[in-house]
């Protein structure tokens, strides 16, 4: 595996390559980033990973200076997935200059959910995905469901802009307990280790009680926010959503069976982790 710091290189070593799949990563790889690497090896070749820790995605007050990395260990996982280039700029390589130009999701997307509880979140994401795009130039690129407005966001910047990189979504990837494979597990104390796959485990429920027609939709939001906080958890949301925009439903779209998903986010202790659950 090549590892290759800077743009001309990159360019220079995937010249004429027109089928790479492309997997973006923070790094700190753990068996849910690997099963978007094998995903990709059966969608183009050669895959293609990045590793950057985007400062532009993270609030004045979010973990950017304590996010794991873990450089080495996440090579070695890559060599093993027969990964063929890992993209691994420093800030400098890619933000040479301050990244004045950015690539801004429509409100009605990308405020919403993630973007109402991190500002300037996908408006970060946005702007270092085109540029890893423009610097990689893939075929596919491979997104996680795990971040489930992320992944729709993406994808509606591709078709929006005719970028010719077409978008895959991988499932999410959980721990035999349920709990979605994040890097951000690592913060759990042990204590809140078992207490974590109880987010999952809500997701269920809302997904049972919607597919039984639960009268109120609203209601059982609430009511899940506060089984969540009953057991310590603060959440900032548990939202039932059309999976085609991520708006609410209206009552006649939910009683016409429009395809459904449930997304939450909510702090444990000082983590805060995100899940969904297609319903
Ligand atoms: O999902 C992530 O790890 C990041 O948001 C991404 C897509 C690599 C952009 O920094």
């Amino acid at each position: 595996m090549k590892i290759i710091s800077t743009i001309d290189e990159l360019r220079d070593q995937l010249r004429g390559q027109l089928r790479t799949a492309f997997v973006p990563t923070m790094g700190n790889l753990h068996e849910g980033h690997l099963s978007l690497m094998r995903l990709a090896r059966r969608h183009g070749d050669p895959v293609v990973a990045s590793i950057f820790v985007n400062r532009l995605q993270f609030g004045p007050n979010e973990d950017f200076d304590k996010y794991p990395r873990t450089f080495e260990a996440d090579v070695a996982k890559l060599e093993k997935e027969g990964v063929y280039v890992l993209f691994a700029p420093t800030e400098r390589d890619l933000y040479p200059e301050p990244q004045e130009y950015r690539v801004q999701p429509p409100d009605d997307l990308g405020n919403i959910l993630e973007g109402e509880f991190r500002p300037g979140f996908f408006n970060g994401v946005c702007t270092v995905v085109t540029k890893l795009f423009s610097c990689v130039q893939p075929r596919v690129a491979v997104f996680g469901k795990k971040d489930y407005q992320q992944l729709m966001i993406v994808r509606n910047m591709a078709r929006q802009f005719a970028l010719p990189t077409e978008i895959i979504g991988a499932e999410t990837f959980r721990a035999e307990d349920g709990l979605a494979l994040s890097s951000r597990n690592g913060y759990l104390s042990t204590a809140e280790r078992t207490e974590a796959p109880f987010l999952y485990q809500t997701l269920q429920y809302v997904a049972e009680q919607t597919r039984a027609g639960h009268a109120d939709l609203a209601a059982l939001e609430r009511d899940a926010m506060e089984r969540l906080a009953a057991r310590g958890w603060q959440p900032d949301y548990v939202s039932i959503r059309k999976r085609m925009n991520l708006q609410a439903p209206g009552r006649e779209e939910y009683e016409a069976g429009a395809p459904l998903v449930v997304l939450t986010a909510a702090k444990l202790g000082a983590t805060r982790l995100i899940d969904n659950l297609e319903i």
